[in-house]
Protein backbone atom coordinates (compact mmCIF):
# COMPACT_ATOMS: atom_id res chain seq x y z
CA UNK A 1 0.00 0.00 0.00
CA UNK A 2 2.78 2.58 0.73
CA UNK A 3 3.92 2.45 -2.67
CA UNK A 4 0.73 4.24 -3.71
CA UNK A 5 1.17 7.29 -1.14
CA UNK A 6 2.76 10.29 -2.10
CA UNK A 7 4.70 12.04 0.48
CA UNK A 8 5.67 15.75 -0.33
CA UNK A 9 6.54 19.35 1.31
CA UNK A 10 3.42 21.18 2.14
CA UNK A 11 1.23 24.38 3.99
CA UNK A 12 -0.98 24.71 7.06
CA UNK A 13 -3.34 25.35 4.22
CA UNK A 14 -3.24 22.09 3.10
CA UNK A 15 -4.25 20.20 6.26
CA UNK A 16 -7.94 19.92 5.57
CA UNK A 17 -10.07 20.65 8.79
CA UNK A 18 -11.20 17.26 9.10
CA UNK A 19 -7.82 15.79 9.14
CA UNK A 20 -6.94 18.40 12.48
CA UNK A 21 -10.48 17.63 14.01
CA UNK A 22 -8.79 13.63 13.82
CA UNK A 23 -5.86 14.58 15.08
CA UNK A 24 -6.85 16.78 17.51
CA UNK A 25 -8.91 13.68 19.18
CA UNK A 26 -5.29 12.28 20.00
CA UNK A 27 -4.39 15.36 21.20
CA UNK A 28 -2.29 16.92 18.22
CA UNK A 29 -2.00 20.43 16.74
CA UNK A 30 -0.94 22.52 14.13
CA UNK A 31 0.27 25.65 13.76
CA UNK A 32 0.30 27.98 11.37
CA UNK A 33 3.32 29.84 11.65
CA UNK A 34 5.82 30.39 8.91
CA UNK A 35 8.43 28.85 10.85
CA UNK A 36 6.05 25.75 10.32
CA UNK A 37 7.55 23.58 7.64
CA UNK A 38 4.98 20.39 6.93
CA UNK A 39 5.60 17.17 5.10
CA UNK A 40 2.33 15.53 4.02
CA UNK A 41 1.43 11.65 2.97
CA UNK A 42 -1.65 11.49 0.08
CA UNK A 43 -3.93 8.54 -0.68
CA UNK A 44 -4.97 10.02 -4.27
CA UNK A 45 -5.60 13.55 -3.16
CA UNK A 46 -6.75 12.54 0.37
CA UNK A 47 -4.17 13.71 3.32
CA UNK A 48 -3.53 10.73 5.21
CA UNK A 49 -0.48 11.87 7.54
CA UNK A 50 1.86 14.52 8.78
CA UNK A 51 4.80 15.56 10.22
CA UNK A 52 6.80 19.32 10.95
CA UNK A 53 9.86 20.39 11.86
CA UNK A 54 9.69 24.11 13.99
CA UNK A 55 12.72 25.59 12.82
CA UNK A 56 13.83 28.13 15.00
CA UNK A 57 14.89 31.69 13.86
CA UNK A 58 18.36 30.93 13.88
CA UNK A 59 17.38 28.29 11.65
CA UNK A 60 20.07 26.08 13.43
CA UNK A 61 17.46 23.71 15.49
CA UNK A 62 13.78 23.34 16.03
CA UNK A 63 11.50 20.70 17.10
CA UNK A 64 9.61 17.62 15.27
CA UNK A 65 5.62 18.31 15.79
CA UNK A 66 2.32 17.38 14.53
CA UNK A 67 3.24 13.86 13.61
CA UNK A 68 -0.19 12.22 12.59
CA UNK A 69 -1.38 9.08 10.55
CA UNK A 70 -5.39 8.31 10.41
CA UNK A 71 -6.04 5.17 12.20
CA UNK A 72 -6.76 3.14 8.62
CA UNK A 73 -3.15 3.93 7.35
CA UNK A 74 -0.76 2.95 10.25
CA UNK A 75 1.11 0.55 10.48
CA UNK A 76 2.49 0.70 6.55
CA UNK A 77 5.74 2.89 7.28
CA UNK A 78 3.74 5.73 6.53
CA UNK A 79 5.53 7.90 9.69
CA UNK A 80 8.44 6.21 9.04
CA UNK A 81 8.70 7.71 5.63
CA UNK A 82 7.41 11.28 7.01
CA UNK A 83 10.11 11.34 10.01
CA UNK A 84 12.67 10.41 7.35
CA UNK A 85 11.64 13.37 4.96
CA UNK A 86 11.48 16.38 7.44
CA UNK A 87 14.90 14.64 8.51
CA UNK A 88 16.49 15.33 5.24
CA UNK A 89 14.51 18.71 4.47
CA UNK A 90 16.62 19.55 8.45
CA UNK A 91 19.65 18.29 7.24
CA UNK A 92 19.47 20.20 3.66
CA UNK A 93 18.88 23.50 5.14
CA UNK A 94 22.06 23.03 7.70
CA UNK A 95 19.91 22.31 10.67
CA UNK A 96 22.34 21.39 13.55
CA UNK A 97 19.44 19.54 16.45
CA UNK A 98 16.11 18.83 16.27
CA UNK A 99 13.94 17.98 19.74
CA UNK A 100 10.97 16.01 19.52
CA UNK A 101 8.83 14.73 22.88
CA UNK A 102 7.22 11.13 22.04
CA UNK A 103 5.22 8.38 23.14
CA UNK A 104 7.37 5.29 23.79
CA UNK A 105 5.42 3.36 21.17
CA UNK A 106 7.18 5.86 18.69
CA UNK A 107 10.75 5.70 19.94
CA UNK A 108 11.59 3.06 17.96
CA UNK A 109 11.12 4.50 14.58
CA UNK A 110 13.17 7.70 15.66
CA UNK A 111 16.22 5.76 17.30
CA UNK A 112 16.40 3.62 14.09
CA UNK A 113 16.65 7.13 12.12
CA UNK A 114 19.66 8.08 14.12
CA UNK A 115 17.84 10.09 17.50
CA UNK A 116 19.49 9.80 20.67
CA UNK A 117 17.20 9.20 23.63
CA UNK A 118 18.10 12.00 26.60
CA UNK A 119 15.12 11.80 29.12
CA UNK A 120 12.26 9.36 29.79
CA UNK A 121 9.04 9.46 31.66
CA UNK A 122 6.59 6.31 31.65
CA UNK A 123 4.56 8.43 28.75
CA UNK A 124 6.72 10.55 27.37
CA UNK A 125 10.29 10.29 25.83
CA UNK A 126 12.59 13.03 24.80
CA UNK A 127 14.67 12.53 21.92
CA UNK A 128 17.37 14.57 19.85
CA UNK A 129 18.61 14.09 16.61
CA UNK A 130 22.18 15.89 16.34
CA UNK A 131 23.22 16.61 12.18
C1 LIG B 1 2.60 7.37 15.94
C2 LIG B 1 2.04 7.30 14.51
C3 LIG B 1 2.27 8.66 13.83
C4 LIG B 1 2.75 6.18 13.75
O1 LIG B 1 2.29 6.18 12.41
P1 LIG B 1 2.47 4.89 11.46
O2 LIG B 1 2.42 5.36 10.04
O3 LIG B 1 1.56 3.84 11.87
O4 LIG B 1 3.97 4.47 11.85
P2 LIG B 1 4.87 3.41 11.08
O5 LIG B 1 4.02 2.40 10.34
O6 LIG B 1 5.92 4.14 10.33
O7 LIG B 1 5.49 2.63 12.30
C5 LIG B 1 6.30 3.33 13.16
C6 LIG B 1 6.21 2.77 14.56
O8 LIG B 1 4.94 3.09 15.08
C7 LIG B 1 4.50 1.99 15.88
N1 LIG B 1 3.22 1.56 15.31
C8 LIG B 1 3.00 0.84 14.21
N2 LIG B 1 1.68 0.65 14.05
C9 LIG B 1 1.07 1.28 15.06
C10 LIG B 1 -0.28 1.46 15.42
N3 LIG B 1 -1.28 0.90 14.72
N4 LIG B 1 -0.54 2.22 16.51
C11 LIG B 1 0.45 2.76 17.23
N5 LIG B 1 1.76 2.62 16.93
C12 LIG B 1 2.06 1.88 15.86
C13 LIG B 1 5.50 0.90 15.81
O9 LIG B 1 6.24 0.95 17.02
C14 LIG B 1 6.39 1.27 14.65
O10 LIG B 1 7.71 1.02 15.00
P3 LIG B 1 8.52 -0.19 14.31
O11 LIG B 1 8.83 0.28 12.91
O12 LIG B 1 9.74 -0.30 15.16
O13 LIG B 1 7.63 -1.37 14.35
C15 LIG B 1 0.52 6.97 14.54
O14 LIG B 1 0.33 5.78 15.28
C16 LIG B 1 -0.33 8.08 15.13
O15 LIG B 1 -0.72 9.02 14.44
N6 LIG B 1 -0.63 8.00 16.44
C17 LIG B 1 -1.45 8.99 17.13
C18 LIG B 1 -0.74 10.31 17.29
C19 LIG B 1 0.61 10.16 17.92
O16 LIG B 1 0.81 9.37 18.85
N7 LIG B 1 1.56 10.94 17.39
C20 LIG B 1 2.94 10.89 17.82
C21 LIG B 1 3.10 11.69 19.05
S1 LIG B 1 4.61 11.23 19.80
Amino acid sequence: MIENIIFKKIGFEDISEEFQKHAEKERISFLNKPEAHYFGAFDCEKLIGTICAVLNKNGKNGKLKSSYVLKEYRGNGIYTELNKMALGYAKEHNVKQLTLNCLPSSVSVHIKAGAVEWKKSKTIAYLKYDF
